[in-house]
């Protein structure tokens, strides 16, 4: 099987399984034990959160000090930031057409609990147009979030200009950038954002972890209540092994990026170039190809080719992709990113997500080209 789903989630990196198996055999145990054992513990996952920190460039000196909270993924990061961020009680929350629906589906609980939300549309490239956003935020605002590159089209969001607009305003900005670190370089202090979600398992760490950074000046209520780990901001023992992976699997993806960016993208490029010339090019249309886009990330349209019966053809000829979003998969509910973007509808029908990884090879893109390029004739003459 040849998988570009890596959007979805990525294999463990060998180094982050031995990392992880170390950890276990370790022995940690509950960090906020007072013995010396929990010490210990407290002292390792303290070491994991500044690594991690000065990776995406957080910023711990002795007069600040950003902070990382581990949660269980990106889902509760985001989440927790969509509810828990911003000091204006009342005010409206700002969100992108594009966002993943951890933070579409929360904005959604927030509205039907008397919040106003209001949406940055897209323009047809599948980039956020921010142009009203000055004067929405003119109105009393708890919180900005928009995604820095999105999971679908992986088309890179102009944050930097967003973060600008919403500091002049003194309005939190909240950035998922769950699909951007280790594929673009990330600094979080030169974002300018109040907080940035991340998510190992997008980068060959381990699932079941992930992490919310915040600036050092931003309060974040808490969505759940019982402990004080993590200042109380986000109460549960922590689970030291998995922050080790996460730091180990941070560490790989930000080494391997510089070369692995290039490689990616070349492969993407070729990825592309193949399947035009030989379907031809009036047969395939490159969903946000006109925006920046991460090296790795291709949404393809066939036009009238059905996406769910592509992907299916594909999984049977040993092709791992996906029609959109994980956890859109499976329905046939068609791409919010793609119908945002204003895209035809035989083009929103006709599209598939293929996502590589820095182990994805030229031999398997020459392969999955030729599978897609079998399998699309095949439907075609259905
Ligand atoms: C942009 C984006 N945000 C958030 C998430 C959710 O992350 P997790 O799977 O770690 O809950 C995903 C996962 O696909 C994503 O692509």
């Amino acid at each position: 099987m040849i998988y570009v789903d890596n959007n979805a989630t990525t294999r463990l990196a060998d180094e982050v399984a031995q990392a992880l198996s170390e950890a276990y055999e370790a022995g940690y145990l509950n960090p906020s034990s007072q013995h010396q054992a929990g010490q210990k513990a407290r002292r390792r996952l303290d070491d994991a959160r500044e690594t991690i920190l000065n990776l995406i460039g957080g910023e711990i000196t002795r007069f600040a000090s950003d902070r990382l909270i581990f949660t269980s993924g990106g889902t509760e990061a985001n989440n927790l930031a969509l509810f828990g961020l911003g000091k204006e009680t009342g005010g409206q929350v700002i969100i992108s057409a594009i966002e993943h629906p951890s933070i579409a589906e929360a904005a959604d609980q927030l509205r039907s609990k008397g919040t106003t939300i209001r949406t940055l549309p897209v323009n047809s490239e599948g980039v956020v147009q921010y142009q009203s956003l000055e004067e929405w935020l003119g109105e009393p605002t708890r919180l900005v979030s928009v995604m820095m590159a999105n999971n679908e089209t992986g088309v890179i969001q102009p944050i930097s200009e967003i973060a600008q607009i919403c500091s002049r305003k003194e309005v939190p900005l909240h950035v998922d950038a769950v699909q951007a670190i280790g594929k673009i370089p990330v600094n979080f202090r030169a974002l300018g954002a109040a907080a940035m979600t991340i998510s190992p398992h997008k980068f060959h760490g381990p699932r079941g972890i992930g992490a919310l950074v915040l600036d050092d000046q931003v309060k974040l209520n808490p969505s759940m209540f019982g402990g004080s780990q993590q200042l109380a901001m986000r109460p549960g023992t922590e689970s030291v092994e998995l922050a080790i992976g996460f730091e180990r699997a941070i560490q790989l993806a930000i080494q391997a990026m510089p070369e692995a960016g290039i490689q990616m993208q070349k492969l993407r490029d070729r990825l592309e170039t193949a399947l035009s010339e030989q379907l031809g090019p009036e047969r395939i249309t490159i969903n946000g190809a006109g925006g920046v886009r991460l090296p790795h990330t291709s949404n393809l349209a066939f036009p009238g080719i059905d996406r769910q019966a592509l992907v299916m053809a594909l999984d049977m000829a040993g092709v791992a992709c996906s029609t959109g979003s994980a956890c859109a998969s499976g329905s046939s509910e068609p791409s919010p990113t793609l119908l945002a973007m204003g895209l035809d509808e035989a083009v929103v029908s006709g599209s598939i997500r293929l996502s590589l990884s820095r182990f994805t090879s030229e031999a398997d893109i020459d392969e999955v080209a030729g599978r897609i390029s079998n399998c699309v004739n095949r439907l075609r003459r259905r």
